[in-house]
């Protein structure tokens, strides 16, 4: 795969909770290599989703697929370890709460996974700039998160153009990545400005035929 070729990651937290590892199973069915999975904590975000053990029983469940994991967490740093063990491949934080994000996103890479930064929709892309070289991917949000199935924001659009423009600048290898009320039209948007991965939650599981949803991401 070339560099930035795109990629659809499916988002876990729009499939059926009691099915999770099938859920796993239709996306590596598809040949699609990535699943994203949403970590919620009821105090970064309003909400509760999955933790570690999830990770784990997806493994044992036979899953090799690449675990985009999300962590919406106020204290990612603490739970590095027991995500990587578990079965992370990309462990994602978020630049907005506050703790040492250059030490979290060291001690990412020390277990041995990649490391992203996220960053909600009214955190500017400046935030996160002193962590680029530590990261290989930016994932900028599309809606606030914490929910599912919310309407796709028009206005985070500069800001994937300014990352996209200090990748270019910089020579930096480096995922964009957006999460969101994505589906192909709003992809497509993203994908103008430069994202180059794209979480879809909502909009891939209500598919009806996914081999087709997967093959239009796969074209953008
Ligand atoms: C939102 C999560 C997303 C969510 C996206 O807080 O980070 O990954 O699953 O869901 P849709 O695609 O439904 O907007
Ligand atoms: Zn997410």
């Amino acid at each position: 795969m070339k560099r930035n070729d795109p990629i659809l990651a499916p988002s876990l937290l729009a499939g059926d909770h009691g099915e999770l590892a099938q859920s796993a199973a239709t996306v590596a069915g598809l040949g699609l290599k990535w699943l994203h999975l949403d970590m919620m904590d009821g105090h970064f975000v309003p909400n509760l989703s999955f933790g570690p053990e999830t990770l784990a029983a997806l493994r044992r469940h036979g899953s090799t697929l690449f675990f985009d994991t999300h962590l919406m967490l106020s204290r990612p740093d603490l739970f590095v370890e027991p995500f990587a063990k578990a079965g992370a491949s990309r462990i994602t934080i978020h630049i907005e709460p506050p703790f040492d994000h250059a030490a979290a996103l060291q001690a990412i890479r020390g277990h041995g996974c990649r490391a992203g930064i996220a960053l909600n929709p009214g955190t500017p892309a400046e935030a996160i700039e002193p962590h680029l070289g530590q990261v290989d991917l930016v994932l900028v949000m599309t809606v606030q998160p914490g929910f599912g199935g919310q309407a796709f924001r028009q206005d985070v659009l500069p800001k994937i153009a300014q990352v996209d423009l200090w990748r270019r600048e910089r020579n930096l290898d480096l995922r964009i990545e957006v999460d969101g009320g994505i589906e192909h039209d709003t992809a497509a948007l993203c994908r103008g400005k430069g994202a180059d991965t794209f979480v879809a939650g909502t909009s891939f599981f209500a598919a009806k035929d996914k081999a087709a949803f997967a093959a239009a991401f796969a074209a953008l």
